[in-house]
Protein backbone atom coordinates (compact mmCIF):
# COMPACT_ATOMS: atom_id res chain seq x y z
CA UNK A 1 0.00 0.00 0.00
CA UNK A 2 1.71 3.10 -1.25
CA UNK A 3 -0.28 5.58 1.44
CA UNK A 4 1.24 3.34 3.75
CA UNK A 5 2.97 5.86 6.08
CA UNK A 6 1.38 8.88 5.60
CA UNK A 7 2.95 9.72 2.13
CA UNK A 8 1.20 12.31 -0.25
CA UNK A 9 -0.66 9.18 -2.12
CA UNK A 10 -2.60 9.51 0.50
CA UNK A 11 -3.42 12.93 -0.38
CA UNK A 12 -3.99 12.60 -3.72
CA UNK A 13 -5.85 9.04 -3.11
CA UNK A 14 -8.41 12.12 -1.34
CA UNK A 15 -8.73 14.10 -4.12
CA UNK A 16 -9.40 11.43 -6.41
CA UNK A 17 -12.31 10.44 -4.35
CA UNK A 18 -13.68 13.67 -3.38
CA UNK A 19 -16.89 14.33 -5.24
CA UNK A 20 -15.69 18.09 -5.54
CA UNK A 21 -11.95 17.65 -6.55
CA UNK A 22 -12.54 15.26 -9.08
CA UNK A 23 -14.64 17.33 -11.51
CA UNK A 24 -11.58 18.69 -12.48
CA UNK A 25 -10.42 16.46 -14.75
CA UNK A 26 -6.91 17.77 -15.65
CA UNK A 27 -5.90 17.63 -11.87
CA UNK A 28 -7.61 13.97 -11.35
CA UNK A 29 -5.56 13.17 -14.20
CA UNK A 30 -2.26 14.59 -12.91
CA UNK A 31 -2.94 13.21 -9.13
CA UNK A 32 -3.61 9.19 -11.19
CA UNK A 33 -0.04 10.15 -12.88
CA UNK A 34 1.76 11.32 -9.89
CA UNK A 35 0.34 8.24 -7.94
CA UNK A 36 2.47 6.27 -10.92
CA UNK A 37 5.32 8.61 -10.52
CA UNK A 38 5.76 7.57 -6.69
CA UNK A 39 4.74 3.96 -7.62
CA UNK A 40 8.16 3.50 -10.06
CA UNK A 41 9.80 5.05 -7.54
CA UNK A 42 9.23 2.38 -4.79
CA UNK A 43 9.00 -0.44 -7.46
CA UNK A 44 12.69 0.85 -8.61
CA UNK A 45 13.84 -0.25 -5.59
CA UNK A 46 13.29 -3.64 -6.22
CA UNK A 47 14.79 -4.09 -9.37
CA UNK A 48 18.33 -4.98 -10.85
CA UNK A 49 21.29 -2.20 -10.55
CA UNK A 50 24.47 -2.34 -11.84
CA UNK A 51 27.76 -0.26 -10.69
CA UNK A 52 29.06 1.97 -13.75
CA UNK A 53 31.88 4.60 -13.99
CA UNK A 54 30.10 7.55 -15.39
CA UNK A 55 32.34 10.47 -16.51
CA UNK A 56 31.96 13.94 -15.15
CA UNK A 57 33.80 16.87 -16.44
CA UNK A 58 36.25 16.54 -13.57
CA UNK A 59 36.50 12.62 -13.42
CA UNK A 60 34.76 9.22 -12.88
CA UNK A 61 32.31 8.46 -10.86
CA UNK A 62 31.18 4.62 -9.93
CA UNK A 63 27.16 5.27 -10.02
CA UNK A 64 24.95 2.52 -9.25
CA UNK A 65 22.30 2.82 -12.67
CA UNK A 66 19.49 0.37 -13.78
CA UNK A 67 20.53 -2.52 -15.58
CA UNK A 68 17.25 -2.84 -17.79
CA UNK A 69 14.31 -0.72 -18.22
CA UNK A 70 11.06 -2.83 -17.72
CA UNK A 71 7.65 -2.95 -19.95
CA UNK A 72 5.04 -0.30 -19.03
CA UNK A 73 1.76 -1.66 -19.90
CA UNK A 74 -1.52 -0.24 -19.36
CA UNK A 75 -5.39 -0.92 -19.41
CA UNK A 76 -7.13 1.33 -21.41
CA UNK A 77 -8.31 3.52 -21.18
CA UNK A 78 -8.36 5.11 -17.37
CA UNK A 79 -4.57 3.73 -17.25
CA UNK A 80 -3.17 6.16 -19.46
CA UNK A 81 -2.32 8.81 -17.10
CA UNK A 82 -1.19 6.22 -14.07
CA UNK A 83 1.06 4.79 -17.03
CA UNK A 84 2.16 8.75 -17.90
CA UNK A 85 3.52 9.23 -14.16
CA UNK A 86 5.38 5.32 -14.53
CA UNK A 87 6.82 6.75 -18.03
CA UNK A 88 7.93 10.08 -16.66
CA UNK A 89 10.29 8.09 -14.06
CA UNK A 90 11.09 4.53 -16.65
CA UNK A 91 11.60 6.91 -19.22
CA UNK A 92 13.21 4.81 -21.83
CA UNK A 93 10.75 2.03 -20.68
CA UNK A 94 9.06 0.02 -23.58
CA UNK A 95 5.55 -0.06 -23.68
CA UNK A 96 2.31 -2.05 -24.41
CA UNK A 97 -1.06 -1.27 -24.51
CA UNK A 98 -4.39 -3.15 -24.06
CA UNK A 99 -7.79 -2.78 -24.49
CA UNK A 100 -10.11 -4.65 -21.82
CA UNK A 101 -13.60 -3.70 -21.10
CA UNK A 102 -16.67 -5.07 -19.89
CA UNK A 103 -18.71 -6.72 -21.95
CA UNK A 104 -22.41 -6.92 -20.13
CA UNK A 105 -25.08 -9.18 -20.50
CA UNK A 106 -29.01 -8.92 -20.22
CA UNK A 107 -28.30 -10.56 -17.17
CA UNK A 108 -26.23 -7.99 -15.75
CA UNK A 109 -23.22 -10.48 -15.71
CA UNK A 110 -20.27 -9.31 -17.80
CA UNK A 111 -17.33 -11.01 -18.86
CA UNK A 112 -13.91 -9.42 -19.91
CA UNK A 113 -13.12 -8.64 -23.42
CA UNK A 114 -9.67 -8.23 -24.67
CA UNK A 115 -9.81 -6.17 -27.62
CA UNK A 116 -6.31 -4.61 -28.90
CA UNK A 117 -3.20 -5.67 -28.16
CA UNK A 118 -0.05 -4.32 -28.98
CA UNK A 119 3.15 -5.10 -26.98
CA UNK A 120 6.69 -5.94 -27.37
CA UNK A 121 8.81 -9.00 -26.49
CA UNK A 122 8.48 -9.68 -22.97
CA UNK A 123 10.79 -12.64 -22.61
CA UNK A 124 12.69 -12.38 -19.25
CA UNK A 125 11.76 -8.90 -18.63
CA UNK A 126 10.03 -6.80 -15.64
CA UNK A 127 6.39 -5.77 -16.59
CA UNK A 128 4.84 -3.30 -14.31
CA UNK A 129 0.95 -3.18 -15.88
CA UNK A 130 -1.21 -0.04 -14.98
CA UNK A 131 -4.98 -0.01 -14.13
CA UNK A 132 -6.43 2.71 -11.95
CA UNK A 133 -8.76 0.38 -10.88
CA UNK A 134 -8.71 -2.76 -9.04
CA UNK A 135 -12.29 -4.16 -8.78
CA UNK A 136 -12.98 -7.94 -9.58
CA UNK A 137 -9.95 -8.11 -10.56
CA UNK A 138 -10.74 -10.07 -14.07
CA UNK A 139 -9.12 -7.66 -16.26
CA UNK A 140 -5.66 -7.98 -14.89
CA UNK A 141 -5.92 -11.80 -14.75
CA UNK A 142 -7.22 -11.74 -18.21
CA UNK A 143 -4.59 -9.14 -19.03
CA UNK A 144 -1.46 -11.35 -17.44
CA UNK A 145 -2.56 -14.51 -18.64
CA UNK A 146 -2.31 -12.97 -22.16
CA UNK A 147 1.10 -11.13 -21.65
CA UNK A 148 2.52 -14.06 -20.61
CA UNK A 149 1.87 -15.61 -23.94
CA UNK A 150 4.01 -13.18 -25.35
CA UNK A 151 7.10 -14.41 -23.43
CA UNK A 152 7.55 -15.09 -19.85
CA UNK A 153 8.36 -11.82 -17.80
CA UNK A 154 10.78 -12.36 -14.98
CA UNK A 155 8.14 -10.34 -12.91
CA UNK A 156 5.12 -9.05 -13.30
CA UNK A 157 4.16 -5.36 -10.59
CA UNK A 158 0.42 -4.04 -10.74
CA UNK A 159 0.15 -0.24 -10.29
CA UNK A 160 -3.29 1.17 -9.05
CA UNK A 161 -4.54 3.65 -7.36
CA UNK A 162 -7.85 1.84 -5.40
CA UNK A 163 -7.57 -1.83 -4.75
CA UNK A 164 -10.67 -3.56 -3.08
CA UNK A 165 -9.39 -6.72 -1.01
CA UNK A 166 -11.62 -9.23 -2.94
CA UNK A 167 -10.10 -8.04 -5.97
CA UNK A 168 -6.47 -8.44 -4.52
CA UNK A 169 -7.09 -11.72 -3.59
CA UNK A 170 -8.51 -13.01 -7.07
CA UNK A 171 -5.26 -11.47 -8.16
CA UNK A 172 -3.11 -13.66 -6.20
CA UNK A 173 -4.90 -16.91 -5.55
CA UNK A 174 -5.17 -16.84 -9.86
CA UNK A 175 -1.32 -15.26 -10.02
CA UNK A 176 0.66 -15.47 -6.97
CA UNK A 177 3.66 -14.12 -8.27
CA UNK A 178 2.64 -10.51 -9.09
CA UNK A 179 2.90 -7.85 -6.78
CA UNK A 180 0.17 -5.89 -6.06
CA UNK A 181 1.09 -1.59 -5.49
CA UNK A 182 -2.14 0.41 -4.89
CA UNK A 183 -2.73 3.82 -3.06
CA UNK A 184 -5.65 2.55 -0.80
CA UNK A 185 -7.45 -0.43 -0.03
CA UNK A 186 -11.30 -0.61 -0.18
CA UNK A 187 -13.40 -3.14 1.54
CA UNK A 188 -16.67 -3.66 -0.70
CA UNK A 189 -17.08 -4.79 -3.81
CA UNK A 190 -20.78 -4.34 -4.92
CA UNK A 191 -22.66 -7.01 -6.89
CA UNK A 192 -22.07 -4.81 -10.08
CA UNK A 193 -18.58 -4.78 -9.66
CA UNK A 194 -18.10 -1.34 -8.34
CA UNK A 195 -15.80 -0.26 -5.43
CA UNK A 196 -17.24 0.89 -2.37
CA UNK A 197 -16.58 3.70 -1.40
CA UNK A 198 -14.17 4.04 -4.18
CA UNK A 199 -13.84 6.97 -6.20
CA UNK A 200 -16.47 6.15 -9.38
CA UNK A 201 -15.49 5.72 -12.79
CA UNK A 202 -11.70 6.74 -13.14
CA UNK A 203 -12.09 6.34 -17.22
CA UNK A 204 -15.14 8.83 -17.59
CA UNK A 205 -13.52 10.71 -14.51
CA UNK A 206 -10.08 11.52 -16.46
CA UNK A 207 -11.75 11.47 -20.24
CA UNK A 208 -15.20 12.03 -20.11
C1 LIG B 1 -12.34 -0.12 -15.18
C2 LIG B 1 -10.92 -0.06 -14.63
C3 LIG B 1 -10.40 -1.45 -14.85
C4 LIG B 1 -11.63 -2.29 -14.66
C5 LIG B 1 -11.60 -2.88 -13.28
O1 LIG B 1 -12.32 0.06 -16.55
O2 LIG B 1 -10.12 0.91 -15.23
O3 LIG B 1 -9.84 -1.66 -16.12
O4 LIG B 1 -12.77 -1.45 -14.81
O5 LIG B 1 -12.57 -3.83 -13.13
P1 LIG B 1 -12.28 -5.34 -12.78
O6 LIG B 1 -11.17 -5.38 -11.75
O7 LIG B 1 -13.60 -5.78 -12.21
O8 LIG B 1 -11.93 -6.08 -14.03
P2 LIG B 1 -13.63 0.38 -17.40
O9 LIG B 1 -14.27 -0.90 -17.83
O10 LIG B 1 -14.48 1.35 -16.64
O11 LIG B 1 -13.03 1.03 -18.73
P3 LIG B 1 -12.44 2.51 -19.01
O12 LIG B 1 -11.14 2.60 -18.29
O13 LIG B 1 -12.24 2.52 -20.51
O14 LIG B 1 -13.45 3.53 -18.57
Amino acid sequence: NLSDQHSLVSNWVGELRSTEIQTDRMRFRRNLERIGEIAAYEISKLLEWEEKEITTPLGTSPTKMLKAQPVLATILRAGLPLHQGLLNYFDRADNAFISAYRKHHRDGSFEISLDYVSCPSLENRVVIIADPMLATGSSLVKTVQYLRDEGLPSEIHIVCAIACTVGIEYVLRSEPKVKIWCGAIDDELTAKGYIVPGLGDAGDLAYG
